[in-house]
């Protein structure tokens, strides 16, 4: 617990330096990278350009798969998970755009994208850090509640509650949000070696107290890092304001 958002996106960026640096990732041995979107780790993100910009981090040996990506919202469109990463991530720093992944919310063939994007993350190895938000209602990446809790990478129907906790982004109109989405499964994100997962701000609050003190369900489904070897809840005071 840190004692605002600030310090919690210091805390969080100092930690993925650290497990980068000391992995000392190669060509041959990346460090593979989950990641998500949001605001709440806008915080994360600025301060890790600002130790790469200082010298203190190299991305070119790591590699990133992002949690989700809406269906059918163009790739440039202002509010796409691509635009957003590019935007105030990827672009300020030397990762090698090859080394990006990202889900294709307008492929063709949307359960296609869905199995090659699984098969890519295998194919190096699993994910070594999953950072990850989490929303109102509990959930984690796109996984709404009710998602099963051994689900892979799919289409998801957002839940009214997401579409109108995203309508900010999309100046208030509901009717502008995709109501699909591509996300990781939960089981997806169990299966990364590490796991963190940033909550901010009293509106986290009972996604926080649901997810670590009441009991693993698929209704609320960071609940389901409880199961996991090696998970951390990095959050606010505010966040931790429900009894
Ligand atoms: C979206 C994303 C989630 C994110 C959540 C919370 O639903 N798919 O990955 O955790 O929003 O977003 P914020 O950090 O803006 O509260």
């Amino acid at each position: 617990i840190r004692g605002n958002s600030q310090a919690v996106g210091k805390y969080i960026a100092e930690y993925i330096i650290d497990r980068i640096n000391s992995f000392a990732p190669t060509a041959s041995r990346p460090f593979v990278l989950g990641l998500p979107t949001g605001s709440s780790p806008l915080e994360i993100y600025k301060n890790l350009v600002e130790k790469f910009k200082a010298g203190d981090i190299s991305f070119e040996n790591v590699i990133t798969f992002n949690m989700d990506e809406y269906v059918a919202l163009p790739r440039d469109h202002p509010e796409s998970y691509h635009t957003f990463m590019h935007k105030h991530f990827f672009s300020h720093i030397n990762i090698p755009l090859k080394n990006v992944n990202i889900l294709d919310g307008n492929a063709l063939d949307l359960e296609a994208e869905c199995i090659a994007y699984e098969a890519k993350i295998k194919a190096v190895g699993g994910i070594d850090l999953f950072l990850g938000g989490i929303g109102t209602d509990g959930h984690i990446a796109f996984n709404e509640p009710g998602s099963s809790l051994v689900s892979r990478t799919r289409v998801k129907t957002l839940t009214y509650e997401t579409v109108v906790a995203n309508s900010r982004f999309f100046g208030g109109n509901l009717e502008a949000v995709p109501k699909c989405a591509l996300t990781v499964g939960v089981a997806t994100i169990l299966d990364a070696r590490e796991i963190v997962i940033i909550a901010t701000g009293a509106a986290k609050a009972l996604a926080v107290k649901k997810c670590i003190e009441d009991g693993v369900n698929h209704m609320w489904t960071a609940s389901c890092l409880q199961n996991h070897p090696c998970a951390m809840f990095v959050v606010d005071d505010d966040a931790t304001l429900e009894m």
